[in-house]
């Protein structure tokens, strides 16, 4: 999938994605889905992390390098971690650094009215940004809770004119997370390019699930938007138990196992 057929999907079928963070994972995930993410949740589902806050530039090249060796159906986007784009320098420079190292299709940032600027900076020297707006998790110090977005109508209407403001300076996508069904929708009603939600109802133009969740490996806590496909955990927990077991009772390897 490239930009340019990801844009063609709009009004014609809705957009699938999920994260991906490794090219074991990402290897079943391509040409199943239109996009695959790797996203800065990493940090927390893989990394143990408490936030998206910790994790570098340098492993998010290393994760999504690994991701593009096995994608080669779905649209491979990229998370700018936190603090990788304070300002347009250090934003242009590091996102040329992840756009040219890992091979990424295209680069998420999140974004507020204060990183316009930069976006339009990025989109001049060539790389193709999609703005996540909404609730965004590298604000999570900051705001101290993961709030949902669009509750009145200030809110709606500054989240509407960042929205067509990013597609004015070509963005080719939006991802809006933590937001209610009727502003998500109203946005993507507005807008020519594409949105992709999560947490935010099925008005938008796609869906996204951190795959961890979605297939049960990451139980910590599950929001109310996850639907789980798999009992990750507990599939895994009952093989590794039975391999323990094997071995203790000296089952495995056995002779068509031997050489
Ligand atoms: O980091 C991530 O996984 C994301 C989600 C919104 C999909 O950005």
């Amino acid at each position: 999938m490239t930009i340019s057929s990801f844009k063609k999907l709009k009004g014609i079928e809705k957009i699938s994605a999920i994260t991906a963070y490794d090219a074991l994972f990402a290897g079943i995930f391509d040409g199943e889905v239109d996009v695959i993410l790797v996203g800065d949740s990493l940090s927390m589902s893989f990394g143990g992390n408490d936030d998206t806050i910790p994790i570098s530039l340098e492993a998010m090249i290393y994760h999504t390098k690994a991701v593009r060796k096995v994608t080669k159906k779905s649209l491979l986007i990229a998370d700018m971690p936190f603090g990788s784009y304070p300002n347009i320098n250090l934003g242009l420079k590091n996102a040329i650094k992840m756009y040219k190292q890992s091979g990424a299709d295209a680069i998420k940032l999140e974004v507020n009215e204060s990183k316009i600027t930069l976006l339009k900076e990025l989109i001049n020297n060539g790389i193709a940004v999609m703005a996540h707006i909404g609730l965004m998790p590298q604000f999570y110090r900051h705001d101290g809770v993961y709030k949902i977005k669009g509750k009145d109508e200030a809110e709606n209407q500054s989240l509407l004119d960042l929205a067509l403001q990013l597609e004015e300076i070509g963005c080719f996508g939006l991802l809006i997370e933590g937001t209610k069904s009727d502003i998500a929708t109203k946005i993507t009603k507005n807008l020519k390019i594409p949105t992709i939600g999560i947490g935010s109802g099925s008005g938008t133009d796609g869906q996204i699930l951190v795959w961890s969740d979605a297939f049960g490996f990451f139980n910590k806590f599950t929001p109310k938007f996850v639907r789980k496909y798999l009992d990750g955990e507990s599939i895994l927990k009952e093989a590794i138990k039975k391999y323990n077991a094997d071995v203790k009772n000296i089952t495995f390897p056995n002779e068509n196992e031997s050489y």
